[in-house]
């Protein structure tokens, strides 16, 4: 097969027209040519040369005219110039395990066959050729666009030597099948099941990477599904296994909270694409097994599942190297709330009700919101239905509310510089409780959050506890 026509960036060319120069067999392989022939945008090149790739990205980049960056990453045998947006990766053919991330230098160089030997897939083991004589000619000795036509993510060699080289690959097959909605051949499947305890070998900024991949994927339920079956899950974050099961007493039965999740971050999905959000998917029950209690009335509760999901999820995040700042922080306040909107469709709301959620909610509103609607799964089509049209009116309630009294980033208009100069007062306890009251007043709808209103009610609260006015 002849790709020349496909190539249509002219880095192509010039890679060519300055590998024949150096007299090196080039070719562009990997992602780039799997991506290809998927027609999918992909923004990196690697090339690969039979030779040292060094002194190919060096005299590229001289014939790019020597002003782009170009960084050498000398013990490892490889060069990156940034062109633009675009990487551009150079590596000379290797007999060693293709794994960029590993800490091991290249010992042995190696022909194109011994590279894509290496390689992690058969769908990502081609190469184009680039230079004059076969330009555009597709090396794919392991018939990968068979494997890309059927669908299929197979190793190129015995799946135990491939995964042996780089246990992330078992991590990688599963989020080739996710993204791409692929099978994993079943030999290949095997060896992960077999060989999932090898993933502890590698580090968790490498797993995450991964991980993160998979939950941006349209539909991940399907990767985890890959995750728990294959026992990496397991291993990785045990705290979701945990959820999986279903527990009987005298006929009573709760539903399988680790099927539920997956559903709910299906769900989730089709609302949005931040990362965040998704996390909060996953975690929002991930309490329930630590919080499970069966009663012989009511049957099975998790109380407080939401307040202790929100405790466990920093230790989560340490552990699997996610940050720890603002990210964490928002996941955290998303599981914590996530029945409060729920709550509000099955009372009679108070406008002091929807205030509350909104003010605790902030700017987080609307994560919250789509949270809650991902929420709300049953077999039960029909019940579903009901109860987002329930939710529905809570939603036009909420906007109500918070149009009428922009809740959601209050700010009290009395600040505690005030509260001092009014009263003569020190910082301390006492202009915290007047804070407190002045906030609670608003969020009850005692008093609205204006400067005439609230000040007003200071004085009052001020009178109340014998404080004297020294500043009006
Ligand atoms: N590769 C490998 N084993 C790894 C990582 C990478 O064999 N553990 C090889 C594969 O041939 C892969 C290429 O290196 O195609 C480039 O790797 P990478 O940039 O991580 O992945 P892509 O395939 O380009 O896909 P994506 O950009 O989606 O990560």
């Amino acid at each position: 097969m002849n790709l020349s026509k496909s190539l249509d960036d002219k880095i192509f060319a010039t890679v060519g027209r300055v590998a024949d120069e150096q007299q090196l067999d080039t070719y562009v392989v990997g992602g780039f040519v799997r991506d290809l022939l998927l027609k999918r945008a992909s923004k990196d090149l690697d090339f690969v040369c039979v030779g040292q790739g060094i002194k190919l990205a060096e005299a590229v980049h001289k014939a790019l005219g020597s002003q782009l960056p170009l960084t050498v990453f000398k013990s490892f045998g490889t060069a990156m110039i940034k062109n633009g947006e675009q990487e551009l990766e150079f590596v000379g053919a290797r007999r060693e395990s293709y794994n960029r991330e590993s800490r091991k230098p290249i010992v042995e160089d190696g022909t194109l066959e011994d590279d894509q030997n290496r390689r992690d897939f058969t769908i990502n083991a081609m190469a184009i050729s680039l230079n004059k004589r076969d330009y555009g000619t597709l090396v794919d000795p392991f018939n990968g666009i068979k494997d890309l036509e059927e669908k299929i993510i197979r190793t190129p060699l015995d799946p135990k030597i491939t995964f042996s080289d780089d246990p992330l690959r078992m991590m990688r097959a599963i989020r080739f099948a996710a993204q791409l909605n692929f099978d994993i051949e079943a030999d290949t499947f095997e060896a992960i099941t077999e060989m999932a305890a090898r993933i502890e070998i590698v580090s968790a900024e490498r797993v995450i990477v991964e991980l993160n991949k998979i939950i941006l994927c349209d539909k991940p339920s399907y990767g985890f599904k890959l995750l728990f079956y294959s026992g990496l899950l397991k291993i990785i974050f045990p705290e979701m296994v945990a959820l999986q099961g279903v527990q009987t007493i005298e006929d009573k039965s709760h539903k399988d909270n680790f099927y539920h999740t997956l559903q709910v971050l299906d769900n989730i999905c089709e609302a949005t694409d931040d990362l965040w959000v998704r996390w909060a998917a996953i975690l929002h029950d991930i309490a329930k097994p630590a919080t499970k209690r069966f009663n012989k009335k009511v049957g099975w509760t998790f109380h407080g599942h939401e307040d202790k999901g929100a405790r466990m999820t920093p230790a989560i995040f340490r552990r699997l190297k996610l940050p720890l700042g603002s990210e964490m922080k928002k996941v955290q306040k998303l599981v914590r709330l996530h029945l409060r909107p729920i709550a509000l469709s099955k009372e009679e709301i108070t406008d002091a009700a929807v205030r509350r959620v909104l003010f605790e909610a902030g700017e987080d509103t609307d994560d919250l919101m789509k949270l809650c609607r991902a929420d709300i799964t049953s077999k039960n089509q029909n019940k579903v239905e009901r109860f987002l049209k329930n939710f529905d009116k809570v939603e036009v309630r909420m906007r109500e509310v918070e149009e009428k009294d922009k809740i959601r980033n209050f700010q009290p208009i009395i600040t505690g510089e005030l509260i001092m100069s009014t009263f003569g007062l020190p910082p301390g306890k006492i202009v915290g409780e007047l804070k407190e009251a002045l906030r609670e007043a608003v969020l009850e709808g005692v008093i609205k959050n204006e400067y005439e209103q609230a000040f007003e009610y200071l004085l009052k609260l001020g009178r109340e506890k014998g404080l004297e006015i020294v500043n009006n």
